[in-house]
């Protein structure tokens, strides 16, 4: 069994209803329940959602305890939390960052993620399917480098 920890930041809970011309109309849990479907049998998928930095933390550090990798939209914090960041760092858990939009079209602020550098990698502009992207990504790299 492949356990994921899938983290939304802030403002995601409003995915949906929320500038839907740059965020589309799918709910946050509408992408959750796509991501369990997708992920199918023989992958675990526990997902959450925080408006706070500090309770996004707690949850990567309690996923050392049990997560074999991590899908995470930082939303805003993508772009300043250091916190955030030295947390993935410090569990060294896989970790894919996804975000909706394209944070490299928008702007300049945007374009400055301080979280990828310590990500396997980072899917960016496919609307929701990013997050399917994102998942097939980590879990790609969890089977190869389970498999070694
Ligand atoms: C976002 C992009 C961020 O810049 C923004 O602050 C969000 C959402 C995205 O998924 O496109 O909240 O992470």
């Amino acid at each position: 069994m492949i356990k994921i920890l899938v983290l939304h930041g802030p403002n995601l809970n409003l995915l949906g209803t929320r500038e839907r011309s740059i965020y589309g109309h799918v709910s946050l849990e509408a992408i959750d329940r796509e991501l369990v479907a997708a992920a199918g049998e023989g992958v675990e998928i526990r997902s959450i959602q925080s408006n706070h930095e500090g309770a996004l933390i707690d949850e990567i550090h309690h996923g050392r305890t049990w997560a074999d990798g991590l899908l995470m939209n930082p939303g805003a914090f993508t772009h300043y939390s250091y916190a955030i960041r030295d947390a993935v760092a410090g569990v060294a858990l896989p970790t894919v960052e996804v975000h909706l939009s394209n944070v490299h079209s928008r702007e300049a602020f945007r374009h400055r993620s301080v979280i990828a550098p310590v990500c396997i990698g980072q899917i960016s502009g496919f609307g929701w399917r990013s997050y399917l992207l994102g998942l097939e990504g980590l879990l790609s790299f969890i089977t190869e480098n389970r498999a070694d």
